[in-house]
């Protein structure tokens, strides 16, 4: 159902590579809602072609880039504004990648290079984004950025490895640049930490089917699809969140204040 909450509304959507991608939710249920967006990707990424049928859906335009870089994130938002017309009210952030995980390392054997390419990748490209996002003036009063977190950055999940520092680091800069950004512009910043979702990079952690499970039975909501997902940052992104920032908000179906679950208690004691 649409409530026409983003009409009028511009901005730019990171991160969605295929159908299962939380960013590709958002970006339908954007364009349901009556928001113009860019879409962007990593380079690499784009040459799986999928993102084309997104943006002919959408009627957007793809810009790429590369997160880590500001001389992409640069050209990025320039070109956003000009194709959207004017300066941006939201940005979608929806990047996550770890070489070691890739490479299935544990977190005792962890490449320290590609230690600093996950940290790179997952958390210091959303600093980047919004450095670039201020020096260009880039966004509207009252505007709204969203990055997906996930809750290793407080809990211990031993296979999601260097991405667990990565999430902190994401969810502290989220609260620092929300502090800067609020005060300049009233612009806010915060990050959705989201159950397990099947997607590419959710998928690639070890175990995961396992602790999917496990988070199912420990929610009583279950676990948050990723068109929930998708809803919960349209109205982050909405004129209905204003006094909303600075926050990691969970959107889990209620995992996180959970100790033990009588559907767990029911499958150890079998
Ligand atoms: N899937 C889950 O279980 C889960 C749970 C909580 C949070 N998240 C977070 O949600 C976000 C989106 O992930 P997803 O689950 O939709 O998986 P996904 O694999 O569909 O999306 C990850 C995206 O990151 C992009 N990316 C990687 N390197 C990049 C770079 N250098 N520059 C620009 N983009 C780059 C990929 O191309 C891809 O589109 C990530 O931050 C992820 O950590 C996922």
């Amino acid at each position: 159902m649409s409530y026409n909450l983003l009409k009028g509304k511009k901005g730019i959507i990171f991160g969605a590579l295929d159908e299962k991608s939380i960013a590709w939710k958002v970006a339908m249920r954007a364009k349901e809602e009556g928001a113009e967006f860019v879409l962007t990707n990593a380079p690499l990424a784009m040459r799986m072609g999928e993102i084309n049928k997104l943006a002919e859906h959408c009627n957007a335009q793809i810009i790429p880039a590369d997160a880590t870089s500001v001389e992409d994130l640069e050209n990025l938002f320039t070109q956003a504004q000009e194709i959207l017309g004017g300066k941006l009210d939201f940005v979608l952030h929806s990047i996550g990648m770890s070489p070691n995980i890739r490479k299935g390392k544990s977190y005792g054997d962890l490449n320290y290079e590609w230690f600093l390419k996950t940290l790179d990748i997952s958390a210091l490209s959303f600093h980047k984004v919004m450095h670039v996002a201020e020096k260009q003036d880039a966004m509207n009063e009252w505007g709204s950025i969203v990055a997906l977190s996930y809750i290793a950055a407080q809990r211990v999940f031993p296979d999601y490895t260097d991405m667990s520092q990565a999430k902190a680091v994401l969810e502290s800069i989220a609260r620092n640049y929300g502090y800067r950004l609020g005060r300049s512009k009233k612009i806010r910043v915060n990050t959705v930490s989201q159950s397990p979702t099947k997607t590419t990079a959710g998928t690639g952690v070890g175990g995961f089917d396992a602790f999917f499970e496990y988070a199912d039975k420990m929610s009583p909501l279950g676990n948050a699809p990723a068109e929930a997902c998708a809803d919960y940052c349209i109205s982050l992104f909405s004129d209905l969140t204003r006094y909303v920032t600075m926050q990691n908000l969970m959107h889990d179906g209620g995992f996180s204040t959970m100790g033990i679950s009588e559907d767990i208690v029911e499958m150890i004691s079998k």
